[in-house]
């Protein structure tokens, strides 16, 4: 789950590479490095922590050579010391490695036999250190590289350097990304497109299984047999422009203060305004045939989706099964015939739910896929796809990502609902009037966020902090929890309110901040009834709810948040915001790193 870079040119490789790493450290950051090659020979300069220390150490001893690789690492196998960064190498080849070698320790032990030396406790040294012995045994580069792929078990993305070939790098991709970029006179590997954006917008993917070797003019692709093959060019909308905080102090703080345009687009996209409808793009399926939905995503995109199967199954009766990604890939559920796969993911990357769409396909399932990221791996793998088009997000915890999933979850759930005639049209107008309403009230609370700040301190001194919510808010509640536990380190649990007396009410006490999410609407008095129970036990009651609801619950909350009143359809996406936002008052109040909290990754590519 790291991101990798690679460049073969003739200006100084140090500078293009620590750029291309900027751009991908949402992929890790626990530590960086990078190896060019000086008058043929290998040299690295790696740093523990995040990019800035590589940075610095490239300040204090910078590194020539136009010819190079790169890495910034999310730890898999070893702590993330400076011994453990990629790349790691001999003093013939170096090595950057996404992903996981799962054989190393049987490769280690046979390279240790036969008198190779390793320096580091991970996976990759593996990958070096046989490659350097069959370098050793007089192999070339390429045949070596062939060889040495054919050994590896596991997942990666892999691009090599070798000394004595100062305009060489092979690159090779099982079940991680890589895409080749093509410049003037010059070439590039990289994890994504965005990486190499701001050096091409020409790209070329490796395929699952294919190879490459890369030279200053060209790049000649391999498969897994190592067959000659040809990948297409295309043409990325990826800018390479800086992606800036403008005057936030935080990327978190800037992706909140989007939610109201990114909302906005998603409706504006697909809704109709004349006939105010919603409007999907031509599918390779037919919604009103399709028998069940199948539904898997990781962390807030499946919480997204489950908000999404709320709707989905309320509105238009279509049965969706739904499953965190990680358990549904092995549990080898059968899938109907005609059905259809759902996938929802910011990165499109997510090995997890990569791996889901890959068996929901085998399954014989039709792929429809959310994403925010159209150059992505499930992108090129689904059979029809909904953007939400957020822009890039850059915070690691996910903000406007998720409520643009929601907003995009929301108009399908009616698209569906429509083409099965589950649903008069006048009511499928009125529920997109009332999601058309949620930009502005978004803005509402985006505009009285210091009744959000105001909250924090109360939740900051917390150990413990539980969510409550019903029905389509149950997973915000979801939401809020995990927003809270990755920002803030603050232990909290979603909880479904009606739940809570099935054991969770053992944990009420005074010191337990429980944040309900309850709307107005038809499931309100069945959680006020819930937060009767947690007052009754002397919990301290933060009811989020409009004034209307407030009001209701004035006797037992210690503190409301009031939003503004909106239809119960469109509630769940506008009550995201304030949770999200108070997690991040609570961790600028306890001081975390925000935007790239401990031990997590944007993007998580290994399983
Ligand atoms: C939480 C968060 C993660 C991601 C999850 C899936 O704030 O960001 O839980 O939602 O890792 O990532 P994607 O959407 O890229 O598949």
């Amino acid at each position: 789950m790291c991101g990798i870079v690679g460049v073969v040119g003739l200006a100084p490789a140090a500078p293009l590479l620590l750029d291309g790493l900027r751009r991908l450290e949402y992929r890790g950051y626990d530590s960086a490095g990078i190896a060019t090659l000086v008058n043929g020979q290998i040299e690295r300069r790696r740093a523990e922590g995040k990019l800035a220390q590589l940075a610095a150490a490239l300040e204090r001893l910078p590194l020539a050579g136009c010819t190079g690789i790169g890495h910034t690492r999310w730890a898999t196998h070893g702590a993330p010391t400076e011994t453990n960064a990629h790349p790691h190498g001999t003093a013939r080849v170096a090595v950057v490695h996404n992903g996981i070698i799962e054989n190393h320790l049987l490769l280690r032990a046979e390279l240790e036999a036969k008198g190779q030396v390793f320096c580091s406790e991970t996976d990759t040294e593996t990958v070096a250190q046989l490659l350097d012995l069959l370098l050793a045994e007089g192999m070339s580069p390429v045949e070596a590289a062939k060889a040495a792929f054919g050994r590896l078990e596991g997942a990666y993305a892999l691009a090599l350097i070798f000394a004595g070939h100062p305009e060489l790098i092979i690159g090779a991709q099982r079940g991680a990304p890589l895409a080749v970029g093509y410049g003037a006179d010059e070439m590039y590997l990289g994890s994504d497109a965005l990486a190499l954006a701001p050096l091409t917008r020409q790209i070329a993917y490796l395929e699952d299984g294919d190879w490459v070797v890369v030279t200053r003019e060209k790049a000649v692709f391999y498969n897994s047999e190592s067959q000659e093959i040809t990948r297409e060019k295309k043409l990325t909308n990826l800018t390479g422009a800086a992606i800036g905080k403008g005057n936030f102090r935080h990327f978190m703080e800037k992706e909140l203060h989007e939610h109201p345009v990114v909302i906005g687009d998603v409706l504006h996209r697909m809704i109709d305004a004349t006939t105010r409808m919603p409007v999907l793009p031509a599918l390779p399926f037919n919604l009103a045939r399709v028998p069940r939905i199948t539904f898997s995503a990781c962390g807030s995109a499946y919480y997204a989706g489950l908000t999404g199967k709320f709707w989905l199954e309320s509105l238009s009766r279509l049965p969706m099964d739904a499953d965190v990604a990680s358990e549904f890939r092995y549990r080898a559920p059968p899938l109907p015939e005609g059905g259809l796969g759902l996938l929802v993911s910011q990165s499109g990357e997510t090995a997890d739910t990569l791996a889901a769409l890959r068996y929901m396909r085998a399954e014989g399932q039709k792929i429809l896929t959310i994403l925010n990221v159209p150059e992505s791996t499930m992108a090129r793998e689904s059979d029809a796809m909904l953007e939400t088009m957020a822009g890039p997000e850059i915070g690691v915890a996910s903000t406007k990502a998720f409520t643009a999933q929601l907003t995009v979850m929301a108009v399908f759930a009616l698209a569906v609902a429509r083409a099965r005639g589950s649903l008069a049209d006048a009511e499928i107008a009125r529920l997109c009037d009332a999601l058309l309403e949620i930009p502005a009230k978004a803005a509402e609370i985006l505009a009285s966020e210091a009744q959000i700040r105001r909250l924090a301190p109360r939740i900051a001194e917390a150990a413990d902090v539980l969510y409550l919510g019903r029905g389509a808010c149950f997973p915000i509640a979801l939401e809020g929890a995990l927003k809270l536990k990755e920002t803030s380190y603050i232990h909290a649990e979603g909880y479904a309110a009606g739940e809570l007396k099935h054991g969770p009410i053992a944990l009420i006490d005074k010191s337990v901040p429980v944040i309900a999410i309850c709307p107005s609407g038809p499931l309100f008095e069945k959680t006020a009834s819930n937060l009767q129970e947690v007052a009754a036990r002397g919990g301290q009651v933060i009811v989020f709810s409009d004034a209307a609801g407030a009001a209701k619950l004035q006797g037992i909350a210690a503190e409301t948040l009031i939003l503004p009143e909106i239809d119960p359809f469109a509630a769940p996406i506008l009550y995201a915001i304030p949770v999200q936002m108070l997690a991040y008052h609570v961790a600028v109040m306890k001081g975390t790193d925000v935007d790239q909290p401990r031990n997590l990754a944007k993007s998580v590519t290994v399983e």
